[in-house]
């Protein structure tokens, strides 16, 4: 059994992730502050299941707080770190908001755990990292020093932060470079999710640049084997700050991504098309060479399914509505 301590616990990835956790007998404590990017009723909805299991401890916290990071952390607790304002665009209005969440609160956390002389973290980050001029598929030693949004740029610096301040507090860190994240409990604010709704509705969808700029979805189920699997070779895992992608390796073109919802749907979208946004990267692809190698990761979960399993749970979730 292991005690992991997951920040963003309420959220998307952080949810399923200490559902996991503590079906396995983990002891889990969550950290979240609901941060106002979406619904705090969506977060609490996450967090129904774990917060009814015996192995669970949830605190309304802010990571910036170090004090009471503290207070939650034993000596042989694991982080995964997954706290975060995400979302590239909305990056683009709050620059100051995101690295204070990201950076600043990267590094409390990074303080809190050699206060409380814990090693062993595992974090969170994005394939937003490798910006715009990164040959793909993209490796993890690519210098990813070109981010194209303020998010990408908090990411990278969060990265930046443990590599510097592992060797002087002996932290082993694995930072996990997610790729686009689907499935049930997805961001409202994410392309499928955001897709399903205004499908459902009979409302337009607003695509940007000419469908051909593509992203590599990777299904939640995926992402959490990688971090399962990352919790455990932080076990061994020398000082320092190593890379792995999770991803899916297969990009998919946004307009077969509309392709795919709509079928899973029955619908046909009805679409306006408008020139690219700024922050937006034209493509993500990972190369999972290394975290396949060293992690053992293989993603088993194709894009339909994903989508399936998403549509699935939104109708549900909604049922009540109509
Ligand atoms: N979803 C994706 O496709 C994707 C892709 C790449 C990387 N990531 C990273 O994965 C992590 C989880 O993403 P997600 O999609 O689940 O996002 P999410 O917004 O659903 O979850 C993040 C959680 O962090 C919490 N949070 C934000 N600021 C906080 C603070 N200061 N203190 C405490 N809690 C705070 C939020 O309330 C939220 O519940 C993030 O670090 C994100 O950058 C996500």
């Amino acid at each position: 059994m292991t005690r992991v301590l997951v920040t963003g616990a309420a959220g998307f990835i952080g949810s399923h992730l200490v559902d996991v956790l503590l079906a396995r007998g983990d002891d889990v404590v969550g950290i979240d502050n609901f941060d106002a990017f979406y619904a705090r009723s969506v977060k609490e909805a996450n967090l129904e299941g774990a917060m009814a299991a015996p192995g669970f401890e949830f605190r309304e916290i802010d990571i910036v707080d170090v004090g009471s990071l503290v207070e939650s952390l034993t000596p042989d607790t694991v982080i995964v770190h997954l706290a975060a304002k995400a979302g590239v665009r909305p990056s683009l209005e709050d620059p100051i908001g995101y690295v204070r969440a990201n950076v600043t609160g990267t590094a409390a956390l990074a303080e809190a755990a050699h206060r409380a002389g814990v090693t062993r973290l595992v974090f969170g980050s994005s394939s937003s990292v490798y910006g715009d001029d990164t040959k793909a598929p993209f490796s993890e030693d690519a210098v990813a020093i070109h981010p194209v949004s303020p998010y990408a740029a908090t990411k990278r610096s969060g990265e930046l932060m443990l590599e510097a301040l592992a060797p002087i507090w002996n932290l082993r860190c694995a930072a996990l470079r997610f790729f686009t994240v689907i499935g049930p409990r997805q961001r409202p604010d994410l392309a499928v999710h955001k897709f399903t709704r205004l499908m459902l509705a009979g409302e337009p969808l607003t695509l940007f640049g000419d469908g051909t700029q593509s992203r590599d979805y990777t299904y939640w189920e995926d992402i959490v084997d990688g971090v399962l699997r990352a919790i455990r070779w932080t076990e061994d895992a020398p000082v320092g700050v190593e890379y792995f992608n999770l991803g899916d390796a297969r990009p998919v073109p946004l307009t077969e991504l509309v392709d795919t919802i709509a079928a899973a749907l029955g619908t046909t979208p009805i679409i306006e098309w408008h020139p690219m946004q700024p922050g937006d990267v034209q493509h993500t692809f990972a190369d999972l060479t290394k975290s396949n190698q060293v992690l053992g990761y293989q993603p088993t979960t194709a894009l339909a399914e994903g989508v399936q399993n998403f549509v699935q749970w939104y109708r549900d979730i909604h049922d009540h509505e109509r």
